[in-house]
């Protein structure tokens, strides 16, 4: 676990064994990162198809046979619950002349998927088990065919998926990794239920999304946030863990607790990247995910999640906390509401002569990281 310290007066730190990386401090990045079509298709092919993404909640496809589809990146996906158990996920694209299997949506129950073109039947695995008027087709052809796997798994409650496939793509705990695991891992958040979901298309690429959700500089301007917040914030920690990072943002109100305790969980707004799309903010008390997937070049589905800690909706003590977490929701939704107006004042300009780089400050520092990772993935990918 690593840490770029703030400068000034700011808490020294949270957590234990920190060291320093001044190398990620102030640094630019080309503005060509967000809007280079041919940098997209290689982010495509050595980035997207790599990495563990978000697929959806668990609790979408609790029982045998309930299937969720992602669709991102020109790729579109089944993820279905097994007898078992477990999952099994398959591109959804049929192998007879390739249209997809399935819509964009869900369902639950299913004991196949019939293309809707010809009728080519597929199992819950991918398989293809039936093809009308079989005899006209080489068996060479068909023997063993399938939709090609896709690798998934689950944490934290929620489904991931991993375009390399079964046998090729990492474990999904070695790419979250330890510390997240651990940390994030506190929340619990696979016994929290969705209470919200919100959709957003959003006309500049994922990564600017990813890049507001790695820094809290912006609070102060574009969400009026309170002096006292602003002051407090610059004791954020940051640790940049592996290709992710983690984030710790001082509570104003709870400042004297925080540095008797250094008990983050409870006294700072925790913020979680898990590289390259998957972003967990962390109240004590509910959770926001913030999803941007790409759909194109400067073109982005960004998708919002809250959780929330269930209870007994008749318990007095449960209602008051619904009744603040609700609350707290509701602003939170506006403060969205502002992200969404500056990714529109970002669209304006993605193509301007006059945008050549972003020029990061050391508290930017996750930004810098972030961008240095895609770019290694790319290159070593050659
Ligand atoms: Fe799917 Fe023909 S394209 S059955």
């Amino acid at each position: 676990m690593v840490y770029v310290p703030t400068r000034g007066d700011a808490p020294a730190r949270i957590g234990p064994g920190v060291r320093q990386i001044p190398e990620w401090g102030a640094k630019t990045v080309d503005s060509n990162v967000y809007a280079d079509p041919t940098r997209y298709e290689l982010e495509r092919e050595r980035v997207l198809r790599v990495s563990w993404l978000l697929a959806g909640r668990s609790t979408e496809i609790p029982n045998a046979g309930d299937w969720l589809s992602y669709e991102g990146h020109g790729e579109t996906v089944v993820v279905t619950r097994q007898p078992g158990g477990g999952l099994a996920a398959f591109h959804n694209v049929c192998q007879h002349r390739g249209p997809a299997i399935v819509g964009p949506l869900g369902g639950c129950g299913a004991r196949r998927f019939t293309c809707p073109y010809h009728g080519w039947v597929y199992d819950t695995t991918g398989l293809l088990v039936g093809v009308p008027e079989r005899e006209d087709f080489s068996a060479e052809h068909l023997e063993g065919m399938r939709a090609p796997a896709v690798a998934a798994d689950e944490w934290g409650g929620w489904v991931w998926i991993n375009l390399a496939g079964p046998t090729a793509a990492p474990p999904l705990m070695e790419w979250i990794g330890d510390d997240i695991a651990t940390d994030l891992g506190r929340f619990q958040m696979e016994s929290m239920i969705l209470t919200d979901k919100l959709e957003f298309d959003v006309p500049v690429s994922y990564k600017a999304i990813v890049d507001g959700f790695n820094e809290v500089y912006h609070a102060t301007e574009l969400h009026q946030a309170p002096p006292e917040f602003t002051k407090a914030a610059r004791g954020t920690a940051f640790h940049l863990v592996g290709q992710n990072s983690m984030m710790f943002v001082p509570n104003p109100a709870r400042l004297a607790e925080l540095n008797e305790t250094w008990d983050h969980h409870r006294n700072t707004i925790c913020h979680y990247v898990v590289f390259p799309n998957t972003v967990f903010n962390c109240n004590p008390d509910q959770i926001q995910v913030f999803n941007p997937v790409p759909m194109g070049v400067d073109r982005t589905r960004f998708i919002c999640w809250e959780l929330m800690y269930d209870g007994d909706a008749d318990d007095p003590e449960y209602q008051t906390y619904r009744a603040g977490a609700d609350r707290h929701w509701e602003g939170l939704k506006h403060v969205v509401g502002q992200d969404i107006a500056i990714y529109e004042q970002l669209a304006r300009t993605k193509q301007s002569m006059g945008y050549v780089r972003n020029t990061l400050s050391d508290r930017e520092c996750k930004i810098s990281k972030y961008h240095d990772t895609m770019d290694r993935l790319i290159r070593d990918a050659r």
